[in-house]
């Protein structure tokens, strides 16, 4: 049966009956947690349907002690973001594709997924509930990070009995504030994913065995993020840990495959198609350190990064500077993508959905 998605109770109160923006230094926004009034929670029985999905306060959240995603990380979690326009709609960027990605995450995790609908429309009340926490145009986005957790007891490696899907959401600025361009390092060490493991899916496990040890020893050392290479040869880029990555040479835009390792963002499917658009052409190839070297420009994209240089690359002892600023392809499809998600140009691609 298909999970349903139940109206919420009491019925949604928007917080535009208040002021119509929440007290936030807007100007200061950086990626940190600002918490804002609502979140949506909803549960469902292994293999049964969500019911019930509410907007409640936004707060801690009671869970088993012995829950699969405390004990074996059985979890997913998203990110999307919500836009306010000049004329003071709110539009959602591309939040079917997430809702997809969540499926596909869940099938990897034996759990539970919502239907794409039932998704969509937990992300609408989401930031409908919290719309006074959504930017001024310019100004940022309100970011939705939805969860799907395995919460239900279950001492046992097994998927477990209950799941919880749940939104909360934070307003976000630029996620490397006060950065023009990144400093990448090459982890020649560590790898990211294997093939068959769960590269390719959100899943929460991707994320903490990158974070400390290697991740912020980079930072430590004044690099932006890491860089990681594949683990079956040493040889090819794959994605940095919070976004993935391009290279640019000549009328060639080039990224590395999704095919078990790397995480299919949705930005970079979106920047693959306006890069398109504009006459380069994409291709989606294994890419080598060596051509990462070569390149004229590099840059990033994820939800949270958005679309950001990169000025350097370091791999071993050897540290290469890229083309950044006006010139370079990654001002123009920033500017082109966030046209589009903050409604300055015509969405002629059908790519934001109103709330
Ligand atoms: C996002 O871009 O939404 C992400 O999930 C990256 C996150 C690790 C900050």
């Amino acid at each position: 049966m298909a999970p349903s998605v139940q109206p919420p109770s009491p019925p949604l109160r928007t917080s535009e009956g208040d002021e119509k923006y929440a007290n936030v230094k807007w100007e200061e926004l950086g990626f940190a947690l600002t918490p804002t009034d609502c979140m949506y929670v909803a549960k469902c029985r292994q293999g049964g349907s969500f019911t019930e999905g509410k907007i409640v306060p936004y707060g801690d959240i009671s869970i088993s002690p012995c829950s699969p995603i405390l004990n074996y990380g059985q979890g997913l979690f998203e990110g999307l973001k919500a836009y306010r326009t000049e004329d003071d709609r709110v539009l959602l960027f591309r939040p079917h594709l997430n809702a997809l990605r969540m499926q596909d995450g869940a099938e990897r995790l034996c759990m539970t997924p919502p239907s794409v609908e039932h998704f969509v429309e937990a992300a609408k009340q989401t930031v409908l509930a919290n719309k006074k926490w959504v930017p001024p145009p310019g100004k940022g986005a309100l970011y939705l990070r939805p969860l799907l957790i395995g919460s239900g007891a279950n001492l046992g490696v097994a998927p477990a009995p209950e799941y919880t899907f749940l939104i909360y959401a934070s307003p976000v600025g630029d996620y490397h504030k006060g950065s023009s361009g990144l400093n990448l390092k090459v982890d020649h060490k560590h790898h990211r994913a294997h093939s068959s493991g769960t590269g390719g899916v959100k899943s929460c496990t991707n994320y903490s065995p990158v974070n400390c040890e290697i991740v912020g020893e980079a930072k430590s050392s004044g690099f932006s993020d890491v860089l990681f290479l594949d683990a079956a040869t040493g040889r090819n880029i794959e994605e940095a840990s919070t976004c993935n990555i391009f290279i640019v040479k000549g009328n060639i835009v080039s990224t590395p495959p999704t095919s078990g390792t790397i995480l299919p963002g949705i930005t970079r499917k979106s920047i693959s198609e306006l890069a398109l658009d504009i006459g380069y052409q994409v291709q989606e190839r294994d890419v080598s350190v060596d051509e990462l070297l070569d390149a004229e420009e590099v840059f990033c994209t994820g939800t949270a990064v958005v679309v950001k240089a990169v000025e350097t690359v370091t791999f071993h002892d050897k540290k290469v500077k890229y083309r950044t600023g006006e010139e370079a392809l990654s001002k123009k499809l920033h500017s082109m993508l966030t046209s589009i998600q903050t409604g300055l140009v015509e969405d002629t691609k059908g790519w934001m959905v109103d709330i």
